[in-house]
């Protein structure tokens, strides 16, 4: 096994040895601003160091860390222009660079690309991979429906909420995982508890997502502060905080979740207030940990060695201590 950083490199070195553009430029240059633009590059980690949790050479996972990494940026370009939003890791969103055509269609030959990096697998490996992604793919789909649809109703629960998570978030996680264990040709029962592990380090990050899009540093973020009480998103925070409000302040909050005001300032410093003052800036911690945890556990039912379960950990406390 290698250190984190190490892995990270390999596929930063993987990345820029492959030529994205071509002609036409218009189509190309925002796919190679998206994906030079960096991010931390959590999923194809997670890929190689599948790989190599189950004792096959991480290089054998670099196509398949390739595609992950590339699909995950294709659902960032479109999630941006869904949601709005104006920065992406610190610099300006593709749509709002270029115009929304060039988003969608830049977008949609990514999730081909990505598709394409499947290809150089032996058939058998190919169609495992093909076919996990395929599921996955769909699911994010049906998962950012979720999420746009929640926005104009006022009656989300908790379950769906996780419900929807899980699928915009998670299973990405998880795959990524799945396919480094595909790739080294492990046992199933393995292959699905690296994806159960992945799966619950994914409900954890996105908990995470929600409560940085609110109380991130607008220094180091790289998203616009406050995005998701913007674009009225039901958050963890947003449903926790009108489940433990006193009733006035729940009121306050629905409504303020119903306007879409020219300037946000106040309504997102009022948001976050209630946010804090309801205790669910606390509840959404201590859920990101519980998630964390159970992820944990899912290890402790994994045959590999000590050694290998306390990198994994590693990394999901590292992910824990995060602020971008
Ligand atoms: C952002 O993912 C989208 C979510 C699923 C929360 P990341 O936080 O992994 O984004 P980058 O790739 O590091 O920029
Ligand atoms: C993103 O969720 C999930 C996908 C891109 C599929 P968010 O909308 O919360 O992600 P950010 O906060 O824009 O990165
Ligand atoms: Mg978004
Ligand atoms: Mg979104
Ligand atoms: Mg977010």
């Amino acid at each position: 096994m290698h250190a984190i950083s190490q892995y990270q490199e390999f596929f930063i070195d993987y990345l820029e040895s492959q030529v994205i553009i071509k002609e036409p430029k218009n189509l190309y240059t925002p796919i190679s601003y998206i994906v030079g633009l960096g991010g931390k590059r959590m999923r194809p980690v997670l890929t190689l160091m599948a790989a190599e949790v189950f004792d096959a050479d991480y290089k054998k996972a670099l196509p398949a860390a390739m595609a992950v990494e590339v699909f995950h940026n294709f659902s960032l370009v479109h999630d941006d222009i869904m949601d709005d939003a104006p920065l992406r890791r610190g610099q300006e969103t593709v749509h709002e660079k270029w115009n929304i055509n060039t988003g969608i269609l830049s977008g949609d030959a990514m999730l081909i690309l990505a598709y394409q990096y499947f290809e150089q697998y032996e058939p058998h490996i190919f169609r495992d991979l093909a076919k996990l992604f395929s599921k996955t793919a769909l699911e994010v789909c049906e998962g950012q429906q979720w999420d746009v649809d929640f926005e104009t109703r006022e009656d989300v629960t908790i379950p769906e909420y996780l419900k929807m998570i899980e699928y915009k978030t998670a299973v990405l996680v998880a795959a990524a995982m799945k396919m480094g264990a595909i790739i080294a040709g492990t046992s199933e029962e393995n292959a699905n508890l690296i994806y159960e592990f992945g799966l619950n380090l994914g409900l954890a990050f996105q908990l995470q997502d929600d409560y940085l899009d609110a109380f991130g540093d607008p220094e180091t973020f790289g998203k616009q502060v406050g995005g998701d009480i913007i674009e009225n998103k039901k958050t963890y925070l947003y449903l926790k905080a009108v489940a433990f409000s006193k009733e006035t302040e729940a009121e306050q909050l629905m409504h303020l979740f119903s306007i879409q005001p020219k300037d946000n300032t106040e309504k997102i410093n009022s948001v976050k207030q209630i946010f804090n003052s309801s205790g669910a800036a606390k509840i959404t911690q201590e859920s990101i940990a519980e998630y964390t945890f159970k992820a944990f556990k899912t290890l402790g039912k994994m045959n590999i060695s000590e050694e290998k379960k306390a990198m994994l950990s590693d990394f999901g406390k590292s992910l824990m201590g995060r602020n971008v």
